[in-house]
C-alpha cells in the first residue's frame, strides 16, 4: 500500500513537472528553458486583469494598458485571449522595462494613431478606367499558387530558426525575373534588422512627377509553428498567401511597363509572427525619416474562403476610415463581390505598425476573424482543397487597382 502511495505521488510530481515545463517551453517561443526577463507588452485592459497582471499604465481611452510580463504570463495572456475568440491581443514592445517617457510615448502612439486617421479623412470618387480594366484581367491564380506551393515547400520560414533566410535570395531571385523587360527605375533591396536576424525584402519603382510621395504594398513572409516556434511550418495561408498575391500584383505592373507618377514600395516583412518585427522598424523609420506615405495595404491570409466564395472582409481597426471607403468604391468599381466588416481587435499584422506611426493604412483578409483558416501556425497550413486560388486572386485584383489607382489619382 505505502509503494502504491510513493508510486502516485512520484507520478503527480512527473507529470506537474512535465505539465510545469511544457508551458514554460512554450511561453519562451523557442527557447526550452526558463529565461527570467520581463518584457514591455500593450495588451488589451480586460485581458491583463483577467490574467492578473499588474497594469502600469493606460492609455486615454482606458481600453489598452501597459504591462511588464515574464514568458509565462506572455502564454497566459494568450490563452485568455483564445478564450475571448482573439489570436494574440497583445503587442511585445521591447525585451525590457521603458522609461516612464517611453511607455507615455508608446500610449500616446495609439491615441494619435487613432484620432489622426479620423481627421485624415476626404470623401472621392474612383473613376473606372480601362488600363487598370484590362490589367486586373490579366492576374492569373495558376501564378499564385506556384509562388505558395515553392514558399510552403520550406520547412520554415520562421524568424528565430535556424536559417531565418534561407528563402529570401531565392526569392529576390523569381521577382528579379518579373522586372527583366521593365524599362523605368526600380530597386530590390534586402533590409536587415536590429529585432531579428531574418530579413525583409523591399521592391521600389521611384514615381515619376510626385517621387516623393509613395503608395506601401506589403505582407509578411515569415511563418511559425505554435508557440514553441519551431517544427514544420509551411505557412500556406498564413502568409505565403498574401505575399504570393502581392508578387502576382506586382507582375502584371512590371507587364505594363508603367512608371507611376508616385514611388510605389512592395514590403515582404521579416518577424511577423513574434511580434511585427520588421514592419515596425520599417514603419519607425518611415516616421523618423518623415516620409511622406500617402497609403498603407496590408495582405495577411489571403487563400481560404471561410465566408464563401466571393466574400471576405475589411478589418475596421488600426486602419484608416478613407482607405475603408476606398476598398468599397474598388469593390462597386471593379470587383462586385461581398466585403464584411470586422475587427481583429488588437495589433494583428504588419498594418498596425504603420498605423502607429501614424499611416493611412488598409487591411483586406480573406474572411471575418472568426472565420479565418483555424490551422495556421500548424504543419497542417498547406494547400489543400479548401484553399481557393481564386480567392487569393481577389486580393491581388486589390493590390494592383491600389497601386496603379492611388500612384497615379489626385489625393490630400
Ligand atoms: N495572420 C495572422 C493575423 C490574423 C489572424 C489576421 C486572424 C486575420 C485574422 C498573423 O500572422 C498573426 O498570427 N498575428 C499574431 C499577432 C502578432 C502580433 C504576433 C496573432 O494574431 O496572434
Ligand atoms: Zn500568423
Amino acid at each position: 500500500m505505502k509503494s502504491l502511495q510513493a508510486l502516485v505521488l512520484i507520478a503527480t510530481l512527473i507529470t506537474s513537472v512535465a505539465a510545469f515545463s511544457q508551458d514554460n517551453a512554450q511561453a519562451n517561443n523557442y527557447l526550452p528553458f526558463l529565461t527570467t526577463g520581463k518584457k514591455s507588452v500593450l495588451a488589451d485592459v480586460q485581458i491583463l486583469k483577467k490574467a492578473q497582471i499588474p497594469i502600469l499604465k493606460t492609455d486615454i481611452s482606458g481600453q489598452v494598458g501597459y504591462a511588464l510580463v515574464t514568458n509565462i504570463e506572455e502564454f497566459k495572456i494568450s490563452k485568455i485571449a483564445h478564450q475571448f475568440g482573439r489570436c494574440g491581443n497583445y503587442e511585445y514592445l521591447a525585451d525590457k522595462e521603458l522609461s516612464q517617457e517611453k511607455v507615455y510615448q508608446e500610449l500616446q502612439l495609439v491615441n494619435t494613431a487613432r484620432a489622426q486617421q479620423v481627421t485624415l479623412y476626404k470623401p472621392f470618387n474612383i473613376v473606372k478606367s480601362d488600363r487598370i480594366e484590362q490589367a486586373i484581367s490579366e492576374l492569373q491564380a495558376d501564378n499564385i499558387k506556384q509562388t505558395v506551393l515553392w514558399l510552403s515547400s520550406y520547412p520554415t520560414r520562421f524568424n528565430k530558426g535556424q536559417s531565418p533566410n534561407e528563402h529570401i535570395q531565392p526569392f529576390i531571385d523569381r521577382v528579379k525575373v518579373l522586372a527583366q523587360n521593365y524599362s523605368h527605375p526600380f530597386e530590390i533591396t534586402q533590409i536587415a534588422h536590429a529585432s531579428t536576424k531574418q530579413k525583409s525584402v523591399k521592391f521600389s519603382l521611384t514615381g515619376k512627377t510626385q517621387p516623393n510621395e509613395i503608395i506601401v504594398l506589403g505582407g509578411h513572409l515569415d511563418s511559425i509553428n505554435g508557440w514553441f516556434g519551431t517544427g514544420r511550418a509551411p505557412g500556406a495561408d498564413d502568409n505565403a498567401s498574401g505575399s504570393a498575391s502581392l508578387v502576382e500584383a506586382l507582375r502584371v505592373f512590371l507587364a505594363h511597363n508603367i512608371q507611376p507618377e508616385r514611388t510605389v514600395e512592395f514590403y515582404w516583412y521579416a518577424g511577423e509572427e513574434s511580434g511585427l518585427l520588421g514592419s515596425a522598424e520599417i514603419a519607425q523609420t518611415a516616421k523618423r525619416e518623415n516620409k511622406n506615405i500617402k497609403a498603407v495595404l496590408q495582405l495577411d491570409m489571403t487563400l481560404f474562403p471561410g465566408n464563401g466564395a466571393n466574400t471576405i472582409a475589411s478589418m475596421s481597426d488600426f486602419t484608416a476610415p478613407w482607405l475603408r471607403d476606398y476598398m468599397s468604391q474598388v469593390n462597386k468599381t471593379y470587383l462586385n463581390i461581398t466585403v464584411l466588416d470586422d475587427k481583429c481587435g488588437y495589433g494583428c499584422s504588419d498594418h498596425a505598425s504603420w498605423h502607429r506611426q501614424g499611416f493611412a493604412t488598409l487591411f483586406p483578409t480573406e474572411a471575418t476573424f472568426n472565420s479565418v483558416f483555424q490551422q495556421i501556425h500548424t504543419d497542417k497550413d498547406v494547400v489543400s482543397s479548401v484553399m481557393s486560388f481564386d480567392h487569393a486572386l481577389i486580393f491581388s485584383k486589390i493590390a494592383l487597382i491600389f497601386a496603379m489607382d492611388l500612384s497615379q489619382q489626385s489625393l490630400f
